[in-house]
């Protein structure tokens, strides 16, 4: 037997939980409906478990888009303070970290707890777990989804649905199926938040370098994009990761270089020829100074130099190319991780599809698509669950 609600949304993650709490609030019949056996899994295992929720300086240049200036009114109409507010009133505490990350005091589970409280307050059904088999349209441009658990009709519909990042715990091309069967036109998704990967040839002489950490200036090169980051990077046995590997991740072509300064600080070659009169210390100790000593150590050794050599036996030719790799490092991935470890995926849902201020498909009436689903892809730093509680809250508050 069909039941009717006013609004339907699939997918229980964060822009869903946030989207079907307002419009209930609203006094819509609404329901959330997940094939996941367990809520908000994302949500749970974000910023190591505390969930960086989102960061004091949001805005639309943090953000990656074909069409850049999409975001900017939802982003505007629901900010990083309005849900620190949200916090406030259910006590969460939380502190932050980094260039204006803020995380929970105690765990991710407390911003589920949130949402759900919040979902209930409005009295949402829960269709959980429960799978959409299909979605269809009645002559009244009402929707009708058959799904595992009995056909479900609603005057609006809802994508709640995320990207394709982690499969293991839920994630599928729900979104992009849905926007297809509409006729909506798709920026080509990719993994992107995500750990690069070199060939196994060109990586060998760094594996002994996995665990060793620093922090770098990295860039892609690419002028149009002006990426620049100062954030850690991480050797990986396969490849690079950490913070400044995931944030250039997501402007990186496949088949171009990324460049890295390994000593942002200083500029090595100048620092060498000029000291060679006044360094006394071993070569290896005095790159020890700006690296960790297992990479001074490997670096020195895959340029050919000797690691106790003295400065001022060197020659100005090998200082000079011993500082410009390592302020001027260009390497170029094979690859990534892939879906499997990527943090977000980059494209989705063309937002030239979309009205800006109420997420719908300018073309279906009642058919909206909110979240990660969306080509709207944030950096590293509560950008991403940002743009899921503004977008979540634009549909909430249109339908
Ligand atoms: P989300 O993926 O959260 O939810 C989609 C929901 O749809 C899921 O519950 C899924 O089960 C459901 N679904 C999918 N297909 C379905 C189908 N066919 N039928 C029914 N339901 C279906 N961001 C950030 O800002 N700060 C952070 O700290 C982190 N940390 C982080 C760590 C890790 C390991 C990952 C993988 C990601 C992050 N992120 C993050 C990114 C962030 O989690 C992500 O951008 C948001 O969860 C996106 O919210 P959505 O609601 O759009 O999708």
């Amino acid at each position: 037997m069909s039941k009717q609600y006013d609004v339907a949304v699939i997918g229980a993650g964060a822009a869903g939980l946030m989207c079907a709490a307002v419009a209930a609030q609203r006094g819509k019949t609404v329901v959330l409906i997940d094939h996941a056996t367990k809520l908000a899994e994302k949500i749970r295992i974000s910023g190591g478990g505390r969930c960086n929720f989102t960061n004091l300086h949001a805005g639309p240049a943090n953000f990656l888009s074909d069409n850049p200036h999409f975001c900017k009114s939802a982003l505007s109409r629901y900010t990083p303070q309005d849900f620190l507010g949200l916090l406030k009133r259910h006590r969460i505490g939380y502190h932050e970290k980094h260039k204006g990350q803020l995380f929970c005091d105690d765990s991710a589970e407390d911003i589920i707890r949130m949402l759900k409280a919040e979902c209930d307050a409005g009295g949402v059904h829960w269709r959980m777990p429960c799978k959409v088999e299909a979605v269809g349209q009645t002559a009244d441009g009402a929707f009708r989804l058959d799904s595992s658990t009995g056909q479900i009709s609603a005057g609006k519909l809802i994508i709640a649905a995320g990207g394709l990042s982690i499969p293991k715990i839920g994630a599928t091309d729900f979104a992009y199926r849905i926007a297809k069967q509409f006729g909506l036109k798709l920026i080509e998704p990719r993994p992107a938040l995500v750990p690069l990967t070199f060939d196994d040839a060109s990586w060998q002489s760094f594996v002994p370098l996995a665990g060793v950490a620093l922090p770098v200036d990295i860039d892609t090169g690419d002028k149009k994009t002006k990426a620049t980051f100062r954030e850690d990077l991480l050797f990986t046995h396969r490849g690079l990761s950490g913070p400044a590997v995931l944030q250039i991740s997501s402007f990186w072509q496949p088949g171009t270089a990324l460049r890295l300064n390994l000593v942002p600080e200083v500029d090595v070659a100048q620092t060498l020829i000029e000291g060679k009169s006044t360094i006394k210390k071993n070569l290896n100790n005095v790159l020890a100074q700006w690296l960790p000593a297992r990479l001074a150590d490997g670096w020195l050794d895959s340029m050919g130099c000797k690691a106790d050599a003295r400065v001022a036996d060197l020659p100005d030719k090998q200082l000079r190319a011993l500082g410009e790799s390592l302020n001027r490092w260009a390497i170029t991935p094979n690859g990534s991780e892939g879906y499997r470890k990527a943090e977000v995926t980059r494209g989705g849902v063309d937002t030239r599809e979309l009205s800006q201020q109420s997420m719908m498909v300018n073309q279906v009436p009642g058919l909206h698509f909110i979240g990660e689903a969306i080509d709207v892809t944030g950096w590293l730093g509560g950008y991403n669950f940002q743009w899921a509680w503004a977008s979540g809250m634009a549909a909430g508050l249109a339908v």
